[in-house]
């Protein structure tokens, strides 16, 4: 499971209970200083469900209730914006987030980490894009993250959701189905295009990211180490820079730093992948290539 979900829960824990639950917690799974997750690192399920019976032990509230404690932290928390704001920045209500979470967990699956995101489906059930059903199919069982996660949709943008949960994995259903129901007007139904225009920006911070995915090979034989992946956006070496990127052009120097965390938040959507969990590896000689968009 990618590293983001470890970072964001300590996160959450340090958060909800305190550093020093954070701390006796990292003590009794056996995390030092050296070994703290890391966000490009992929790491065992068993992680989490370890972690996640020593925190339910330590704070007295069942893992469920964690779970979905968590979900909604997840989905409302300045990291996750910051890490997955390029996905976030292309819906305005829980109902369309919702919808796009079966593509944007799909695309994590076409990167060499050998990760396994959950699957989706919806049903409509109504016209005004307010109520669906929703059928999520994971051998992880984490359907009370995913209820957590959408509490925490519709928290994004203002608005209430009523869950019904129908069907369940954990009592030996095949699958999780809930009936969602969103209530009220997304903020951004109300806002001014200029406000809309200014969120995106900051979510998505599209400048750099669109220059790297445009100089990357989609070819792992052609990958780069992000030295070779600066040095080709300063020279503006893309396979091509079509008309809306080329306000990108004028952008002044870019430090290394600012190249490493853009490919890290890439990462994180799926949009690029990197040779960070295949053997040997190390920050400097890391490789990169652009993932696949479609099977
Ligand atoms: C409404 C929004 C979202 C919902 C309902 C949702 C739901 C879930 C659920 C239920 C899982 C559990 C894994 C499983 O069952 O296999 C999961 C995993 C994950 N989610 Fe989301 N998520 C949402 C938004 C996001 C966002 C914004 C990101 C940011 C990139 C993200 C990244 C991930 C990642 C990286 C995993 C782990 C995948 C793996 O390693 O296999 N999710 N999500």
């Amino acid at each position: 499971m990618k590293g983001i979900i470890f970072v964001v829960w300590e996160k959450y824990l340090g958060e909800r209970f305190g550093s020093p639950f954070l701390d006796r917690y990292r003590a009794a799974i056996g995390e030092n200083q050296q070994n703290l997750p890391e966000i490009v690192r992929v790491y065992p399920d068993e992680l989490l469900v370890k972690g996640l019976a020593t925190a339910s032990k330590m704070s007295l509230e069942s893992e469920d209730a964690l779970m979905v404690e968590y979900g909604r932290f997840f989905m409302l928390n300045g990291l996750v914006e910051y890490l997955c704001g390029y996905l976030l920045a292309q819906s305005w209500s829980g109902y369309e987030l919702l919808l796009q979470m079966r593509d944007a967990h799909a695309q994590m699956r076409r990167t060499p980490d050998g990760i396994n995101p959950p699957l989706f489906e919806y049903e409509v059930l109504s016209g005004d894009h307010k109520h669906m059903m929703l059928t999520y199919e994971s051998n992880r069982r984490l359907c009370s993250l995913l209820e957590g996660c959408i509490y925490g949709a519709a928290e994004r943008f203002g608005e209430k959701v009523r869950i019904r949960q129908h069907t369940c994995q954990k009592k030996g259903d095949s699958v999780c189905r809930f009936e969602i129901l969103f209530e009220g007007d997304s903020w951004a139904k109300h806002a001014t295009p200029d406000r809309i225009k200014q969120e995106k920006e900051r979510l998505s911070k599209q400048g750099l990211s669109n220059l790297i995915l445009q100089v990357l090979s989609p070819n792992p034989n052609n990958a780069m180490d992000m030295f070779v992946i600066k040095k080709a956006i300063e020279q503006h070496q893309g396979s091509y820079f079509p008309e809306i990127y080329q306000k990108q052009q004028q952008l002044g120097p870019v430090h290394i730093s600012q190249v490493f965390t853009t490919l890290a938040k890439l990462q994180q959507v799926g949009l690029v992948s990197s040779t960070a969990n295949q053997g040997p590896d190390s920050f400097t000689q890391r490789l990169y290539w652009r993932s696949p968009t479609h099977d």
